[in-house]
């Protein structure tokens, strides 16, 4: 009896990273998982692997930063699936600049993929949500609560998550839709891999950013997934409009 039988849940950027972890996670709990990602080599792994250890999941080509390639991701999904339970806006990226550096390009492509798609995803899905009266989750980070050196377009992406988060909990509690978001630390991704492979010394790095948590080491996506399951279960079910850190005492003292 998995916690997440008979549910349908869209994970953006599910692809690989902590997207990944959490498709890992909702499957082994019982759910059918739609991996909407624009990298469909990573998409199609992710779905096979799923499906070799027992579970359901399909991938669905979609770019977050196009508003009707998120309409047809949901309405596929639910016209093969008869509902959407769960909708998780994981997909995201991070660029590493200063308000100087940064051009007003990066800034609106930024701002896109991190916070606008959100937004889109949550507006085409909304009206399966209230028929399920589903969850939202949205990956925010801690850096949107706290800041981070250079890093503007991304903390603003993140606290833009954070408030818009708490604005659906409120629009949205009476159609029994709960919305949430998870504000990770350092999780080891790709993403973070690549951060560390720019840094003089990636390995000494990688210590660093350990001893960032006090626990003594950096997440793995599938600590972040369960974290997820926990907001996407009846577990959850009196817990809306949160911003739950999940950064192993970070935020104690960043
Ligand atoms: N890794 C960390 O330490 C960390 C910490 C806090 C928050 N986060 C957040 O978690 C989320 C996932 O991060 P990650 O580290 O797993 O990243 P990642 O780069 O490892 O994976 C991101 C996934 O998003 C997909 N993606 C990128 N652009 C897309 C688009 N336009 N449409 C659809 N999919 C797209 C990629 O193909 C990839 O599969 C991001 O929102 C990130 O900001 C990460």
């Amino acid at each position: 009896m998995g916690r997440l039988d008979g549910k349908v849940a869209l994970i953006t950027g599910a692809g690989k990273g902590i997207g990944e972890g959490c498709a890992r996670v909702f499957a082994a709990e019982g759910a059918v998982v739609v991996i909407a990602d624009i990298d469909a080599e990573n998409g199609a792994r992710v779905a096979a692997a799923i499906g070799e250890g027992g579970g359901r999941a399909i991938y669905q080509h979609t770019d977050v930063t196009r508003a009707a390639s998120i309409r047809e991701a949901i309405e596929t999904t639910v016209t093969r699936e008869g509902h959407l339970d769960i909708l998780l806006n994981n997909a995201g990226t991070h660029i590493p600049k200063g308000a100087e550096a940064l051009s007003e390009d990066e800034w609106d492509f930024l701002l896109t993929l991190n916070l606008k798609s959100a937004f889109l995803t949550t507006k085409y899905a909304l009206p399966a949500l209230r028929a399920s009266r589903g969850v939202i989750i949205n990956m925010s980070s801690l850096v949107g609560l706290v800041g981070q050196a250079n890093s503007v377009a991304y903390c603003a992406s993140k606290g833009g998550l954070i408030a818009m988060t708490k604005a659906l909990a409120l629009d949205h509690a009476g159609d029994g839709i709960r919305v949430n978001c998870i504000l990770p630390a350092g999780v080891r991704t790709p993403l973070l891999q690549h951060w560390l492979d720019q840094q003089p010394d990636p390995a000494a790095t990688q210590r660093e950013v350990d001893g960032w948590h006090p626990l003594g080491w950096t997440a793995s996506p599938e600590e972040i997934g369960r974290a997820a399951l926990f907001l996407a279960s009846a577990d959850a079910s009196f817990v809306t409009g949160v911003a739950l850190p999940v950064d192993g005492g970070t935020s104690l003292g960043y």
